[in-house]
């Protein structure tokens, strides 16, 4: 069987076409080439935790690679023994696992993936875990193959038994008819989180689950999916977990463990590279700070030079890291928890600056055209209460020149309506929008062609997904240009 090599992580949301099994992604080595049917070897994966989703469509049109030999575990890529393709990694040999959990009355296959997934990550022991993040809901990102895969799933009885919340879906439940959403298309997506509902799945439609519906302890065993919350949970509040795909969270919160290995051990925790940051960071610009760790690095990093940084920026940071890169974890030097209690530097073998000429290479590579936005397209990830508030005072006696969209859970869209925020953002022409964002959402058949954004995750999947030129900008700025006083 013909055998197919990568030197650098394939993303597996956006860098594999799925019809054809050709690799898409820019600047990868195997760009243009094919993995249908072969024996690919890769390091590992990159980018979105729903990648997993995009072997069941590979599955579809009979473009699955043949087998899988892994550099090292990666549980985005292990998802393909879902969709029936054996996954190894090098040097890691099969031995007898041992369940820290019950496992009667779990569906063969979920038994059968963790088992599979225990293996080949070389973990011994399945522990239990408190909670689960899903992600892989947007009927956009996993269309028909996904949708069918999880009725299924609950029609064989998967039911969750850790409290488990889920990602955003591609409309805004509720008002997907004012965005100009089809029926059918709002029914698919309805299908998805009827089926997770069904499942037990807490359908919270966000990223940032951990601002109030499930935030883990420090030091709690968790299974969470979605780069961003990913590197939250574990670097803001010292949980632990593996960058799950969605389809493995799902898995561990129906079984309530998960194997014991990777970033569940706190020797894989410590920091590999030091970042020392010498560019002035404003608000969602540690994004862009993370964008570039992440696209040149993809290592732990220790962060050095930071001062009163507030945790929606932090959550920013890690949206950066993961869209471009693996940044699954990193540690502030005098913030993150695991850096307050003294870590072991011992194994930092490159120091890197990041100066205002970073910073401005980052805004370069993501501002593709000079034109003016038909959208401005905040809330990547999910807006934060403060964060909203900041942007209505910054709105307040202004008109927007283009459309705005802020994107937040469907709590603070209730809040946001009781505390008369709604009103001041309508009169500015801006709209709240619930359960969605701008990456997972179809934007472009609603006739969106150029997208502002703050926020480096956005601008890059904005481009590579979405099809859009993009404006990266912060909000002060972004606001300034595009609105004018009343
Ligand atoms: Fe969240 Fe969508 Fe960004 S899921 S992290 S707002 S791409």
């Amino acid at each position: 069987m013909e055998k197919i090599t990568a030197e650098k992580p394939i993303s597996w949301l956006d860098g594999v076409d799925p019809k054809t099994g050709i690799i898409i992604q820019e600047r990868h080595d195997l760009r243009g080439k094919s993995i249908k049917g072969k024996i690919l070897e890769m390091p590992y994966s990159i980018g979105s935790t729903v990648g997993s989703y995009t072997f069941f469509k590979m599955k579809k049109h009979g473009t699955l690679p043949a087998k899988i030999v892994l550099g090292k575990p990666d549980p985005i890529t292990q998802a393909a023994i879902l969709a029936g393709v054996p996954v190894e990694v090098k040097g890691v040999k099969s031995q007898r696992i041992k369940y820290s959990v019950l496992t009667e009355g779990i569906p063969d296959r979920i038994l059968s993936f963790i088992e599979a997934e225990a293996q080949v990550s070389g973990a011994e022991e399945v522990i239990p875990i408190a909670s689960a993040h899903v992600s892989g809901a947007s009927y956009e990102l996993i269309g028909d193959a996904g949708l069918e895969f999880l009725e299924e799933l609950a029609s064989e009885g998967g039911k969750v038994r850790v409290p488990t919340t889920l990602n955003p879906v591609s409309l805004d439940l509720e008002d997907w008819r004012q965005l100009g959403f089809s029926q059918e298309y709002a029914e698919k997506q309805a299908r998805i989180v009827s089926a997770y509902k069904r499942m037990g799945v807490n359908p919270t439609c966000t990223c940032t689950p951990y601002y109030a519906e499930n935030c883990p302890l420090y030091g709690q065993h968790v299974s969470w999916a979605e780069s961003s919350a990913v590197a939250y949970v574990n670097s803001v509040i010292g949980a632990r977990t593996n960058r799950e795909s969605g389809l493995k969270a799902l898995a561990s919160a129906i079984l309530g463990g998960t194997p014991l290995y990777g970033l569940h051990l706190e020797e894989n925790r410590k920091p590999r590279i030091k970042v020392q940051v010498e560019a002035p960071l404003r608000g969602h610009q540690y994004s862009w700070l993370g964008y570039w760790i992440g696209v040149n690095y993809g290592e732990i990093p220790l962060i050095t030079g930071v001062k009163n940084v507030s945790r929606d920026q932090l959550k920013a940071l890690g949206a950066g890291g993961g869209a471009s890169g693996k940044m699954p974890l990193y540690h502030v030097e005098g913030i993150t928890p695991e850096a307050l209690k003294g870590i072991d530097k011992s194994r930092i073998n490159l120091t890197v600056r990041f100066t205002l000429e970073e910073l401005n290479d980052v805004r370069n590579k993501l501002t593709t055209t000079g034109q003016k936005p038909d959208l401005i397209a905040i809330g990547c990830p999910h807006l934060s209460l403060k964060e909203i508030e900041v942007i209505v005072q910054k709105l307040k006696g202004r008109k927007l020149e283009c459309d705005l969209w802020l994107f937040t859970s469907r709590r603070n869209k209730i809040h946001a309506s009781r505390t008369g925020w709604t009103t001041t953002l309508e009169e500015a022409g801006a709209r709240l929008v619930a359960d969605t964002c701008m990456v997972v959402s179809p934007i472009e058949r609603l006739g969106y062609k150029i997208t502002a954004t703050n926020s480096a995750k956005a601008a890059h999947y904005l481009r590579t997904l979405r099809g859009q030129d993009t404006i990266l900008g912060t909000i002060s700025e972004l606001m300034e240009k595009y609105s004018r006083e009343v």
